[in-house]
């Protein structure tokens, strides 16, 4: 296993090198988003995006696209082989019968990649798992890292379980609705003219809710329920390899799903416990919003100048009752993994989308970028002023109005506990340069 002080990123990115047998993460309670947080939220400059004016290319020929994420290295930096960068995106195929509208897309959710020689124009390459050994019947979020030296893939995902629409949020079967998996063995053959994925994966479930620190979907009482979206990082100081997951924190005896209670997101955290990272124990959440905010989604870490900053994604319609805030990324920061939190511009709102087109973009991916961040998305509703709007919409309306490819990214200051939106970059810029330590990547 390679360690921070192998891969010398951790100088690169502030932080302090305690590599050893001595140095471990130290596990403390989680921080909190709080209501007077919530209360403080009002978009500015700064934060608000620019109304997508322009008509974006759809990168899938046939299929929609949603939460993406780039290939990294086990650093963080972005991988590069001869040149192109990968990236992965969900999506699902609209011509199945069974999906009527864009709604129905999460039931059909697969993997898909794409690459691109300059990070923004991107060819399609086709689905990740042609195998059928994956988990679940619906893959959805994740995060993926190469290994060099193994010359091999990690794809974290969630491997999630049909959903019967008629008796959710309590889904009574078995097994859970979501589970946190792991697929190894594919590697990169990049040539002149694209990119493939080669070899096969062993799939492996890395993560279950334990029902103690992480509500399982049979305890849900909730408007939706969350144990899903992978997102494996190294810590920058003593090495180890650990993950940010979505979870809810267990708050039982409250049937109502709307009482404040059930709005319980969390950000859950797991460590590897063994070198091929096949095996991982749970450790406590590192931020909750219990009674404020039903899910964290997507959580991520940019580590920039000795400082963590913690990032999310949440929707308008998961506030608790009494709260609420945009479509949004939101984020925190501190020196440490289970520190001590301040919410980023003091309300933790960091990109919202205008109050204009209140939902045209979502599922915001933050990279480092020099000084600065970019944060990539995807376009989810034009033309649409609000939720309720969408329920009254035609299913050929809602799939006329759902964007289905990717938005343009954005530019993003980091100053200490301030960040500021810099200026729009091209539909689905991800940097080549992302992540600590700038790192090049592999050069076949
Ligand atoms: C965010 C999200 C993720 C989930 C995926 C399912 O857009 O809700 O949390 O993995 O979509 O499609």
């Amino acid at each position: 296993m390679k360690t921070a002080g192998t891969l010398g990123l951790a100088t690169a990115a502030g932080f302090p090198l305690t590599t050893g047998s001595a140095a471990a993460l130290e596990v403390d309670e989680p921080a909190q988003w709080t209501e007077s947080d919530v209360d403080q939220i009002e978009l500015t400059d700064d934060n608000t995006a620019p109304v997508v004016d322009h008509e974006p290319d759809q990168i899938s020929e046939d299929r929609l696209v949603w939460d993406t994420w780039p290939l990294r290295n086990r650093d963080g930096s972005m991988a590069q082989f001869n040149g192109w960068q990968i990236i992965f995106s969900l999506t699902a195929d609209p011509g199945r019968p069974e999906i009527d509208t864009p709604g129905d897309r999460h039931n059909w959710a697969r993997i898909s990649y794409f690459y691109s020689r300059d990070g923004k124009s991107w060819q399609e390459g086709g689905l990740v798992f042609e195998d059928e050994d994956w988990y679940g019947n619906q893959q959805w979020a994740g995060m993926a890292i190469y290994d060099e030296e193994e010359d091999q893939i990690y794809h974290f995902y969630t491997a999630s379980e049909e959903i019967d629409p008629e008796r959710f949020p309590r889904i009574q079967q078995e097994p859970p609705g979501q589970r946190l998996a792991l697929a190894k063995g594919q590697t990169v053959d990049a040539g002149p003219n694209g990119v493939e994925l080669v070899g096969e994966n062993d799939h492996h479930i890395i993560g279950e809710a334990d029902g103690e620190m992480y509500e399982t979907v049979h305890q849900s009482s909730g408007i939706i329920f969350a144990f899903r979206d992978p997102w494996y990082f190294q810590h920058p100081e003593t090495g180890e390899d650990l993950l940010l997951f979505e979870g809810n924190t267990p708050t039982p005896g409250y049937d109502d799903p709307n009482h404040p209670k059930n709005f319980n997101g969390n950000i859950g955290a797991m460590r590897a416990t063994n070198d091929d990272l096949t095996e991982w124990e749970l450790l406590p959440p590192v931020l909750e919003s219990v009674g404020v905010n039903q899910q964290l989604e997507r959580p991520h870490f940019v580590f920039q100048g000795g400082n963590w900053y913690l990032f999310t994604i949440t929707h308008e319609f998961t506030y608790a009752p009494g709260l609420s805030g945009p479509e949004a990324l939101h984020g925190w920061v501190s020196d440490s993994m289970y520190g001590d939190y301040e919410p980023l511009n003091e309300s933790s709102l960091v990109v919202a989308n205008p109050t204009e087109a209140p939902l045209q973009a979502y599922s915001w991916d933050t990279m480092q970028h020099g000084s600065n961040a970019v944060a990539q998305s995807f376009l989810n509703w034009q033309g649409v002023e609000s939720d309720a709007e969408l329920d009254q919409m035609s299913d050929q309306e809602l799939m006329d109005a759902f964007g289905g490819t990717l938005a343009p990214s954005l530019q993003i200051n980091l100053d200490g506990d301030e960040t500021r939106i810099v200026t729009e970059k091209a539909d689905g810029y991800v940097p080549p340069s992302t992540g600590r330590g700038g790192g090049q990547g592999r050069q076949q």
